[in-house]
């Protein structure tokens, strides 16, 4: 069994972390575990959605918070400089494939440049000792041919969104090799392809849990877009423990562990999005779903993501079985129709996965 949760645990107390995007969905997790593990932490990212769970869970009090366009570099240099982070994570990002489909433009200003502004920053700050890029796995080039990827296999996504984020795969080594790997600096620079994670929390209506969820809750059929379509699912406080992972890896052995890295689940996790519904009707028998609604992004068949070099050279490999996984959002779920607050259901399950 591989403990990085536990070296997670000893290692981020009392480090300078900085996030951006941790007023999203991942970064209000990311927030509330680095709160929890003791880390000094600045976040950017824009002002957080009334009804997001950063909002929800009191995030303002557990991050040094700081509200600022990506876009905007010195508003990016500023926050950076006077956090002397040694660690960076970089998760904001135009997220939604649809959103970026709508306004591509936006899209590429915040993916694309919002990144060079980032790692720029980075370059004119000497604390900075590790940088993890989040992309995505929709980075690789899809043929739709049920192929499972593996970090080598070539690059391109086709709508804005992909594209955006293989753009971003591409700025995070250019900079590694001209700027922040070189005879006079060592920064660890990674870029992590990971999958749909799936956890409690999520308030945005279009992602497959929170449908489901609000269906049920309003009593609706549950309307899926693409029911047979597989995916690599995945628990958030597994994604993120392989963040932090390459983040601490990188700080200690910055040539080593930087690299490309697949974040997913075992194989036993790439599952069509019906499989999910279907675990789901395990804790609520009375899920219904209707499929093939309308969409007009393109979305890939079949995206399956190969973690083997992730599990032979990290520390980390995914702690919770996918039944554990939706037990998870399912008790978030039911927590906060009981009224719980998600400051108070999230610290349970993060403590929980940490020991802490
Ligand atoms: N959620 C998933 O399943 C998933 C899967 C793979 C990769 N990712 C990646 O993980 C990261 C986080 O995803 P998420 O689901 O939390 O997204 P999200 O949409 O919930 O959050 C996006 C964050 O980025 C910030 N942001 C957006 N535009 C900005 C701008 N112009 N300036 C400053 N901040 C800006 C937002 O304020 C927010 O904090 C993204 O990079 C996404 O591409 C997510």
């Amino acid at each position: 069994m591989k403990n990085a949760h536990i070296a997670n645990r000893e290692f981020y107390q009392g480090k300078r972390v900085f996030v951006t995007g941790h007023t999203g969905y991942k970064g209000a997790w990311l927030t509330a575990i680095l709160y929890e593990l003791g880390a000094e932490a600045t976040g950017f990212a824009l002002t957080p959605p009334e009804g997001g769970m950063f909002a929800h869970m009191g995030g303002e009090d557990m991050i040094h918070s700081v509200t600022g366009d990506i876009r905007d570099f010195g508003a990016v240099k500023e926050a950076v400089q006077s956090a002397q982070p040694e660690i960076v994570f970089h998760l904001a990002a135009q997220a939604i494939v649809n959103d970026c489909f709508e306004d591509p433009r936006y899209a590429y200003e915040t993916n694309v440049m919002g990144t060079v502004n980032l790692v720029e920053a980075i370059r004119q700050c000497a604390s900075v000792k590790s940088v993890v890029v989040i992309t995505t796995d929709k980075v690789y080039e899809n043929k739709g041919d049920g192929a499972v990827y593996v970090e080598t296999d070539p690059l391109g996504g086709i709508d804005p969104y992909s594209s955006s984020k293989t753009c971003m795969e591409y700025i995070a080594d250019t900079y590694k090799r001209s700027y922040l790997q070189t005879t006079d600096r060592m920064v660890g620079v990674s870029t992590v392809r990971a999958s749909n994670v799936l956890g409690g929390g999520d308030h945005i209506k279009s992602r497959l849990i929170p449908s489901i969820l609000n269906s049920i809750g309003e009593g609706r059929l549950v309307e899926l877009r693409h029911p047979q379509q597989t995916r690599p699912w995945q628990s958030m406080l597994d994604a993120l423990n392989g963040y932090l992972s390459i983040g601490r890896l990188m700080y200690e052995e910055p040539e080593k562990y930087s690299s490309q890295w697949n974040i997913g689940p075992t194989r036993d996790g790439i599952r069509t999005v019906l499989w999910v519904v279907e675990q789901m009707q395990k804790h609520y028998a009375s899920v219904a779903y209707t499929g093939g609604g309308y969409i007009r992004a393109i979305e890939s068949n079949t995206l399956g993501l190969d973690i083997t070099k992730s599990l032979e050279m990290l520390d980390w490999e995914p702690r919770l079985s996918c039944d554990e996984m939706l037990y998870n959002v399912v008790e978030f779920f039911k927590g906060q129709r009981a009224g719980v607050s998600e400051r108070e259901l999230c610290l349970k399950q993060i403590k929980r996965f940490f020991g802490t």
